[in-house]
């Protein structure tokens, strides 16, 4: 099965049709700058505008930074403050005419990674982080994935992803040492509440892993991502994948139905686990 897969960023969204039974993509990626914040309306229709380049009829999986239940978008931190509390899927599939899938974005490249990337075969405790504008976080577990929001643990008082993002390297000028010293310290934060046996390290600034690795003190091992830029859009595809599979086992008649009655907020959680 083929998928759209867009991966939106805090500077740019980007997409490309993917054969989720292998990983790749079909085509080179389009993407669109997005220097300005875009509203809702804004992101929806340049999603639109990535499907119609590809002149795309079929389902499309979107990672967004920020946390998603069902299709409902509750956070945002590096991008438009209205997005909180979108019903994200409605939003895109309205844009684009096609049924959506969404996931965050972190954990789209976390699946991508794990079924065709650096952690195939790993059936252990694995911890993704996405270094990017922002540090996207997910954990695996035996084929589980567990979208985590770890950028927003507060060190010294900020948001850790203020003082490790590489938006803040770059910002802020910081030397590789001086960055390597300050995500040696998250990650060991990190390690010590979920012990992790593998840890990958995603995003663009992965594949410069040999200048910043060596300051990387972990009793986990550290991994760079191989997806480099394309894990994002890979993983929503398989998202996307992932979802109508489920539908389909569950008695939905097919992904564009369920995509118009996504769960909402709360929906679907078994009431012995609600507290
Ligand atoms: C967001 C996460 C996202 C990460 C990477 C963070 O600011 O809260 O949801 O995964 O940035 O984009």
């Amino acid at each position: 099965m083929n998928v759209l897969g867009i991966d939106i960023g805090g500077s740019a969204i980007k997409g490309a049709p993917v054969d989720v039974s292998t990983g790749r993509l079909l085509a080179g990626r389009f993407k669109i700058e997005t220097p300005l914040l875009l509203s809702p309306s804004e992101m929806a229709d340049t999603a639109g505008m990535i499907a119609a380049h590809f002149k795309w009829k079929g389902p499309i999986g979107i990672g967004f930074p920020g946390v998603i239940h069902g299709g409902t978008i509750l956070t945002s931190a590096n991008l438009d403050k209205k997005f909180i509390g979108c019903d994200g899927i409605k939003l895109f599939s309205k844009a684009t005419g096609l049924p959506v899938a969404m996931i965050n974005d972190a954990a789209a490249a976390g699946l991508a990674e794990m079924r065709f990337g650096t952690g195939r075969e790993f059936g252990g405790k694995a911890l993704l982080l996405t270094l990017g504008t922002g540090v996207g976080s997910v954990l695996f577990f035996r084929g589980s994935l567990f979208p985590c929001e770890l950028g927003h643990l507060k060190i010294h008082g900020r948001d850790a992803e203020k003082r490790v993002a590489a938006s803040v390297k770059q910002r802020k000028d910081l030397s590789w040492k001086r960055w390597g010293e300050r995500l040696n310290k998250y990650i060991g934060t990190l390690e010590d509440i979920l012990w992790p046996e593998l840890i990958i390290i995603g995003g663009g600034i992965s594949a410069k892993h040999a200048k910043y690795f060596k300051y990387l003190n972990t009793r986990a091992k550290v991994v760079p991502a191989e997806f480099l830029n394309e894990a994002g859009i890979v993983g929503a595809a398989l998202w996307a994948e992932r979802e109508r599979r489920g539908w389909r086992k569950n008695g939905a008649r097919g992904f564009a139905r369920s995509a118009r009655r996504p769960h909402r907020v709360g929906q679907g959680i078994p009431q012995h686990a609600v507290p």
